[in-house]
């Protein structure tokens, strides 16, 4: 029989047994900051430095941070399944613990770029990012994320890998943020959707819905674990 593919679509959540805060379960601070003081590129033209500083703080937690396991469990699925992972999440954790096909929708913390030429990628200098950091043209390096506001360069990959999948599970997201959140209207008919979260979703208008109202470590063994047993 034909390998199936089994698409992962995750968010904030994924990452919280991981000791990363999600940006919703905050009073609607992300680690004590407004989203729009720190995540627009209004921020970034108003105040270079507390933006860097605020990144900076993220990339050092995330060199601390390890794969929970969650992360771990959805590499499993690689040995029956064409398995790829389209995450908003900026850390890296899908790839430390093995994954081997992954999207990052809203950028990598891992990384910078130049202000002006969003191909001069690097990766982020360990001790982060000051100001006269800049690219080999003179310009300010910035973090590799994609702010409110702008542009997600990576959408259409990511709305053709949805279109091909056999099952998707959606692990971890409030479903807010969009472009990314209308990725799971992009599923073919029949495909087969689970969501795991432990969040309230009863809105949802999403039809063949199965929503595993679990954390992510509980909710992603369970549904590994019969995924590796069905044919
Ligand atoms: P949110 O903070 O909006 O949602 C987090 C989701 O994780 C909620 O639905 C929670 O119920 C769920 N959650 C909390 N703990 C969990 C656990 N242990 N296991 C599983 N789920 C859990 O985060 P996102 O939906 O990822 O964008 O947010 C989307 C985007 O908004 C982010 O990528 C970011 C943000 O602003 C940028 O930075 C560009």
């Amino acid at each position: 029989m034909a390998k199936k593919r089994i698409v992962v679509f995750s968010g904030a959540g994924m990452s919280a047994e991981s000791g990363i805060q999600t940006f919703r379960d905050n009073d609607g601070l992300w680690e004590q900051h407004r989203v729009e003081d720190v995540a627009t590129p209004e921020a970034w033209h108003r105040d270079k430095e507390l933006v860097l500083n605020f990144y900076n703080m993220r990339h050092k937690q995330l060199l601390t941070a390890e794969p929970n396991k969650a992360h771990l469990d959805l590499v499993k699925l690689e040995d029956k399944y064409f398995t790829t992972i389209i995450t908003q999440n900026v850390d890296d954790l899908h790839e430390r613990a093995g994954s081997s096909q992954v999207i990052h929708l809203h950028g990598e913390l891992r990384k910078c770029r130049s202000e002006k030429n969003e191909r001069f990628i690097k990766d982020m200098p360990l001790d982060g990012l000051k100001i006269g950091d800049t690219c080999p043209e003179g310009y300010q390096l910035r973090p590799h994320i994609v702010w409110f506001g702008e542009m997600v360069p990576e959408m259409d990959r990511a709305m053709e890998t949805v279109q091909r999948a056999d099952i998707l599970l959606v692990i971890g997201t409030s479903l807010n943020v969009y472009p990314a959140a209308g990725l799971i209207y992009a599923a073919k008919k029949g495909t087969e959707i689970i969501l795991i979260d432990p969040g309230d979703f009863g809105h949802t208008d999403i039809r063949h819905l199965h929503h595993i109202q679990k954390s992510a470590t509980e909710g992603v063994g369970e549904v590994v674990a019969k995924l590796m047993h069905d044919l």
